[in-house]
């Protein structure tokens, strides 16, 4: 008998679950690192080639990942193994859902402590530190918070209990509530952001950096990057968009929803872009500085703006919020799992991923000052950790579910959980799932291995 509902609750509506899902997806990804990854590979051949993995690998595999979660009703482990069951398949499937766990745990532990760069913002903006601040200055401000390795364990303790708190009160009292103001609040102060980089930045410079594409300055690992980077914006392959799929109600359409979610997610990432990039010109900045830039750009746009002590706050405000919206769903699968295998109350659960999370923080926390040389290789933790997650694990988890939901599964299951019928629609999915994309992702691996 397949289940109707998950045990740990279900959205309230399709709106919500889109809400979830869309703060799930924006996040850091979405306005720190997209604009500096972006900035680092060239600008528009980079962008075109990352809303390429977007369309074509990133939304069929977020409607499979959906499908799989919202058929299997349990955390992605024990989903994972239900379905394989289901479909006459080895039960070791579960171990896509381990290693989502694991990639879970990974990415936290460095995405609590950027997290706590911007909440460090939060305060910075308030005590009025942003006001008539130049480039140099704003440097300097960044450089003395990164190089304190007291200071960034602070806000990365800080970050990461708010992400167990919420987590900790469930589905419906905490993930819901977390999300319904942030997302749209967000939105609307990235468009008054991109207003004023349009009237008082280099809008035009700024504009072309990101849209006009020179794909000389492209190499295989630029190719990696952009398609890594459609993974993680999308919050994909880790079982985060499946856990969330999973309290998703039988009757809400997956394309529907998974299509808002993308959309959302990469308007999001482009403003951020329009926003940045222009003041980065106009101060006469570099756009490869690296993970910096945004704490070293925005200051400077607030400084000069009126009321950018207000904006300034509210902006970093807004991040993270964004932020922790996602961080929440980087845990999920591991509560989820905790209680309904090990009998964990959902408190305990979510207080014993944040410990192991946070220490492995400690990682990135020391990779910006005592560490910065690097452990292995010149790379530092947080280097190996991006890294390893963005550009292996998750794109590996996609390609895993693109073979489950494209090869494995029956067809008559996968089109019953879709209900879309035999339409074109269908058609196109089944086959952007079957071939395009694990086809992309199979060549880009091969690509960066030099084999291809
Ligand atoms: N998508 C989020 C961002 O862009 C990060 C994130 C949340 C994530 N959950 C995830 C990334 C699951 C990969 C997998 O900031």
């Amino acid at each position: 008998m397949r289940r109707t509902q998950s045990i740990h609750g279900q959205w309230s509506s399709r709106l919500v679950f889109v809400l979830a899902a869309t703060g799930s997806a924006v996040g850091l990804g979405n306005i720190w690192k997209f604009p500096y990854i972006a900035g680092e590979n060239g600008g528009g051949a980079f962008v075109l080639l990352y809303l390429g993995c977007i369309f074509a690998i990133g939304l069929p595999i977020m409607i499979a990942e959906i499908m799989l979660g919202r058929r299997g009703r349990q955390s992605p482990i024990n989903t994972m193994s239900t379905l394989a069951r289901e479909e006459g398949l080895t039960p070791a499937w579960s171990l896509l859902g381990w290693m989502g766990v694991v990639t879970g745990f990974l990415i936290l532990s460095y995405y609590s402590v950027i997290a706590g760069w911007a909440l460090a913002y939060v305060f910075h903006a308030v005590g009025g530190m942003f006001e008539g601040i130049g480039a140099d200055e704003a440097d300097g401000l960044f450089v003395d918070l990164i190089s304190d390795p007291a200071q960034l364990m602070l806000w990365h303790t800080l970050f990461m209990l708010l992400t167990v708190v919420v987590v900790a009160r469930g589905v419906r009292s905490g993930l819901e509530r977390a999300v319904e103001v942030m997302v749209p609040g967000l939105v609307v102060i990235l468009l008054a952001l991109v207003g004023y980089a349009a009237v008082e930045g280099h809008f035009a410079t700024g504009f072309q950096f990101l849209f006009s594409a020179d794909f000389s300055r492209l190499n295989a690992n630029a190719v990696l990057t952009a398609m890594g980077h459609a993974f993680f914006t999308l919050s994909l392959g880790m079982g985060a968009i499946m856990v969330y799929g999973s309290y998703l109600a039988s009757r809400a359409s997956i394309a529907t929803t998974s299509f808002m979610v993308v959309i959302a997610d990469t308007v999001v990432a482009l403003l951020a872009g329009l926003a940045i990039f222009p003041i980065v010109f106009a101060a006469g900045l570099e756009p490869g500085q690296g993970p910096g830039l945004i704490f070293k750009t925005l200051p400077i746009a607030f400084g000069q703006m009126p009321g950018g002590t207000f904006f300034g706050t509210l902006f970093f405000l807004l991040l993270v919020f964004a932020a922790w919206t996602s961080s929440i769903s980087l845990v999920e699968p591991a509560v989820a799992w905790l209680v309904e295998n090990r009998g964990m109350q959902r408190a305990w659960a979510s207080i014993v991923t944040g410990a192991l999370a946070w220490v492995l923080g400690v990682g990135t926390v020391l990779s910006f000052n005592l560490w910065s040389e690097g452990v292995i290789f010149g790379r530092t933790v947080f280097d190996i950790l991006d890294y390893a997650t963005s550009n292996v694990l998750l794109p590996l988890g996609g390609l895993l579910i693109t073979l489950f939901a494209g090869w494995l599964m029956s067809r008559a299951s996968v089109s019953e959980e879709l209900a879309l019928g035999n339409t074109v629609l269908f058609r196109l999915w089944y086959f952007l799932v079957r071939f395009v994309a694990p086809v992309g992702i199979f060549i880009v691996f091969l690509n960066v291995l030099g084999i291809l």
